[in-house]
């Protein structure tokens, strides 16, 4: 597959897929494979979910794009949707994740210089992912994705993640500071999930600064955490969330969603774009949120992961290869002692898609739609690949650190 008129930006094991059913994926040579990380918390319905398919092609036979230029009925009823879930007062619909950053950072600068700021800065964590545009892969604490793309965007500042006295130290020193994004759960950053008293902490400092809390959900939304969003869970209220992937259930869309005063920021002319909200896609998201009410799949995701945890902390229980199990509801990660990429072909062979982040978490992201059958297979499945690669690595041992342990917020 070297030769593919493909530019060379990912990774790939060498597996063409051709179609998928819930949880499953079959390669062109009819082979299955259980798919344990939904094209990365996108195809949270499962893949081909027929209400999905049906709402789709519905929509492409009536009206699949015009201008925002214009109304269509079916934005304007996500857009009524989104907000009746999250609090908020309204939403700019983007195509991606790191459309739907690009809106709210746009739309922090602009809150500061309508405030008399005029060179706004945002504070951003260490180990978070924003996406890769230029201003997203310069919010993102990971050097490996800034790398070779300097000169990066002015006006980010950066402090550990889960660290109040950092948060407030740069309140007290920093004066150019507009708004926080932070992600609730770091996903690509290993499944770090956010203390809740440091959120409702960061929560006190942007009302007594006058900044913008904004929630970077394009990985944590969507009902992956047992509420839609993820700040739901922790009790905490930003002003701007974001949101993207499990949105469309894999038809590109995502959104900038505001509330009050950042919610009146943006006025015609300062941000937009051509497919942002088309009608397609907001099609796919409306009956996306109306399948995840209707089959009550949020309370399910916080069930099934409970399920799976609880069955993955059983059996690594004193495996010292195992460092941690955490996560809130299907957001989970599995925390090894060395790094572990190699599990990924591994796993492959067995028919089992895994994803490693951070070098040495694996990240469970499956269907919402899981069945407690579908959740013990790949469960069952995991631990037998997991013993394996540890038995393996007695054999030809790789470097071993670190306390063993479990976070369950
Ligand atoms: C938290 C978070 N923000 C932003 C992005 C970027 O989203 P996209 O790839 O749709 O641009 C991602 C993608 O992994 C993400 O996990």
């Amino acid at each position: 597959m070297a030769d593919l008129p493909l530019l060379n930006t990912y990774g790939r094991l060498p597996i063409v897929f051709d179609h998928g059913r819930g949880p499953w994926l079959y390669d062109t040579d009819g082979n299955r494979y259980f798919d344990t990380f939904c094209g990365i918390a996108v195809s949270g319905l499962g893949h081909a979910h027929p209400a999905i398919t049906q709402a789709i092609a519905d929509q492409a036979a009536r009206l699949m794009h015009c201008s925002n230029l214009f109304h269509t009925g079916i934005q304007q009823s996500l857009a009524r949707k989104l907000c009746d879930i999250s609090g908020m007062d309204g939403v700019f619909f983007a195509n991606s994740g790191a459309e739907a950053n690009e809106a709210a950072l746009k739309l922090a600068r602009l809150y500061g210089h309508n405030r008399g700021i005029h060179s706004p800065a945002v504070l951003v964590m260490d180990r978070s992912f924003h996406g890769r545009t230029l201003a997203t892969l310069t919010a993102t604490g990971n050097r490996k994705v800034q790398a070779g793309f300097e000169p990066l965007v002015s006006g980010f500042v950066r402090a550990p993640y889960n660290d109040l006295d950092a948060v407030s130290a740069i309140a007290r020193s920093n004066p150019n500071i507009v708004a926080v994004l932070l992600e609730p759960i770091q996903g690509e950053g290993g499944l770090q999930v956010a203390d809740p008293s440091w959120l409702q902490g960061v929560r006190e400092i942007c009302d007594h600064q006058g900044w913008l809390m904004m929630l970077d959900e394009v990985q944590t939304g969507n009902g992956r955490t047992g509420n839609y969003f993820a700040y739901q869970t922790f009790g905490v209220t930003p002003d701007v969330v974001t949101t993207a992937k499990g949105l469309g259930n894999g038809f590109p869309i995502g959104a900038c969603l505001a509330r009050g005063e950042a919610a009146r920021t943006f006025q015609p002319g300062h941000h937009g774009s051509t497919f942002g909200g088309n009608a397609l896609a907001c099609a796919a998201a409306s009956a996306v949120i109306d399948t995840l009410e209707k089959d009550q799949l949020m309370a399910r995701a916080r069930e099934v992961g409970d399920r799976i945890r609880s069955r993955l902390e059983q059996a690594f229980a004193g495996a010292d290869y195992v460092r941690s199990i955490r996560g809130i509801g299907l957001m989970i990660g599995v925390e090894l002692t060395s790094p572990c990429a190699e599990l990924v072909p591994l796993a492959k062979t067995q028919g089992l898609l895994l994803n490693v982040t951070a070098e040495r978490v694996i990240r469970l992201l499956p269907p919402l739609t899981l069945t407690d059958e579908e959740a013990d297979t790949m469960v069952d499945q995991l631990i037998r690949i997991l013993r394996l690669y540890a038995a393996d690595d007695r054999q030809s041992p790789r470097s071993n650190e670190g306390p063993k342990g479990s976070q369950t917020p």
